[in-house]
C-alpha cells in the first residue's frame, strides 16, 4: 500500500507490529511447510485487510486504544487471506504472486495445497484463542464461502451465459466475505451496537465487491510488473470477470474468442483489444464506485468527526483511484 496516502499514517505503527507478528505466528516445525508459509509473508502484500481492520476498531472504540484481540483480528484476516491465495494460484495455474514465485511453482501443488490447509488451520487456531464465539463463527463461514465462490468460479469458466448479478453473487462469496466478516467481528470486539456491527458489515461487503472489480479491471489493463502476478490470466483462464461480461452485451465478436477458449496465439490479445474499444472498461469502473459510494454510505451512523472514520473513507477512494 502507498505509504503517502493520509489514512495509511493512522496505522503505520500497529502495521508495523502486526508485520512482525506475522512471522511469528506461521511457526510450522516442518521446514518445507515452513519455508511455503513463510515465502508469502516475507513478499508482503498491500495488507489491505489488516488496514481495514485496525482502522475500523480505532473508529469504533473510546481512545483510540485497540484490544490485544483487534490485533490478533486483523493478523487472522490477512492469515486467511494469504492462505486462499495459496490456493486459488493453484487453480488458476498463476506462476507469480507478490513479485515472486508462487508456492505450487516453488514447490509443487501437493506443498502448496497443504501449505493453504496449514494457514488456515493456524488462522483458526489464532481465532478460537480469542475466546469470542460469535468472532469465530462469522470468520469461520468465510472459509466455507471461499470455497463456495472458487467452485462456482470454476464451473462457469468459459461460459457466456453467466450474468453480472451471478458475477456478483461470485464475488462476494470469493472477496468480499472475508473483508465484510472482518469489519463485523472488528466492531463485535469493541462491543458496538448492533447498528455499528451491522454498518461495518456493509462497508467491508461493498468494499470487497468493488475491489474484487477493479482486480478485474486491472486484469486487462495493468500490467504484470505492477500487479506482481500475471496479466490477462483471468480470460486465458476462462474466468469471465466485469469487463469482459459488459463488452459481451455490446461486442458479440468476442464470443468466438470465448467459444475457442483462447487457443489461438493472439486470442487473449485480441479479447483485450476488444474490450478496451468497447464500454467494458468504464461499465466496470462505474459499478466499482457504486459500490464504493455505497460503502461510504454505509458508514453514516459511524461518527462523522472521528479521524478513523475518514479513513475508512479515504481508503475506500483509494481502492477505486487503482485504476487512475
Ligand atoms: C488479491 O488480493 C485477491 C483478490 C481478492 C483480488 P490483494 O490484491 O489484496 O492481494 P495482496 O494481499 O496485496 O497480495
Ligand atoms: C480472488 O480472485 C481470489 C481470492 C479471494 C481467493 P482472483 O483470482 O482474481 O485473485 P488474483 O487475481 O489471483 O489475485
Ligand atoms: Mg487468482
Ligand atoms: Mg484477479
Amino acid at each position: 500500500m502507498a505509504k503517502s496516502v493520509t489514512f495509511f499514517s493512522l496505522i503505520e505503527a500497529d502495521l508495523d507490529i502486526l508485520n512482525n507478528n506475522l512471522k511469528n505466528m506461521v511457526g510450522a516445525k516442518h521446514p518445507i511447510l515452513y519455508a511455503a508459509a513463510e515465502h508469502l509473508f516475507q513478499a508482503g502484500g498491500k495488507r489491505l485487510r489488516p488496514v481495514i481492520v485496525l482502522l475500523a476498531a480505532k473508529a469504533t472504540i473510546n481512545n483510540e486504544q485497540i484490544l490485544d484481540s483487534h490485533r490478533r483480528l486483523a493478523e487472522i484476516t490477512e492469515i486467511i487471506h494469504t492462505a486462499s491465495l495459496v490456493h486459488d494460484d493453484v487453480l488458476d495455474d498463476c506462476s507469480t504472486r507478490r513479485g515472486m514465485k508462487t508456492v505450487h511453482n516453488t514447490f509443487n501443488v501437493k506443498i502448496a495445497i497443504l501449505a493453504g490447509d496449514f494457514l488456515f488451520a493456524q488462522s483458526s487456531w489464532y481465532l478460537a484463542n480469542l475466546g469470542q464465539l460469535n468472532v469465530v463463527k462469522i470468520i469461520s463461514k468465510v472459509i466455507t464461502d471461499f470455497a463456495e465462490g472458487e467452485v462456482r468460479q470454476g464451473s462457469t469458466h468459459f461460459d457466456i451465459s453467466v450474468s453480472v448479478d451471478s458475477y456478483i453473487e461470485k464475488s462476494f462469496y470469493k472477496t468480499a466475505s472475508l473483508i465484510a466478516a472482518s469489519c463485523q467481528g472488528t466492531a463485535i470486539l469493541t462491543e458496538s451496537n448492533t447498528k455499528i456491527c451491522n454498518s461495518l458489515y456493509l462497508y467491508g461487503k461493498h468494499l470487497g465487491l468493488a475491489f474484487q472489480i477493479i482486480d478485474d479491471v486491472l486484469d486487462i489493463t495493468s500490467s504484470s510488473t505492477i500487479l506482481g502476478k500475471p496479466q490477462g490470466a483471468d480470460l486465458k483462464n476462462g474466468n469471465l470477470t466485469a469487463p469482459l461480461l459488459f463488452t459481451l452485451s455490446e461486442d458479440k465478436k468476442i464470443t468466438e474468442f470465448i467459444d475457442r477458449e483462447f487457443c489461438q496465439k493472439d486470442d487473449v490479445n485480441n479479447c483485450i483489444k476488444s474490450i478496451i474499444k468497447s464500454k467494458g472498461i468504464q461499465k466496470s469502473k462505474d459499478l466499482a464506485s457504486e459500490h464504493i459510494q455505497a460503502a461510504l454510505t454505509s458508514l453514516d451512523p459511524l461518527a462523522q468527526n472521528n479521524k478513523y472514520v475518514t479513513g475508512l473513507k479515504e481508503l475506500g477512494l483509494y481502492t477505486l483511484a487503482r485504476l487512475n
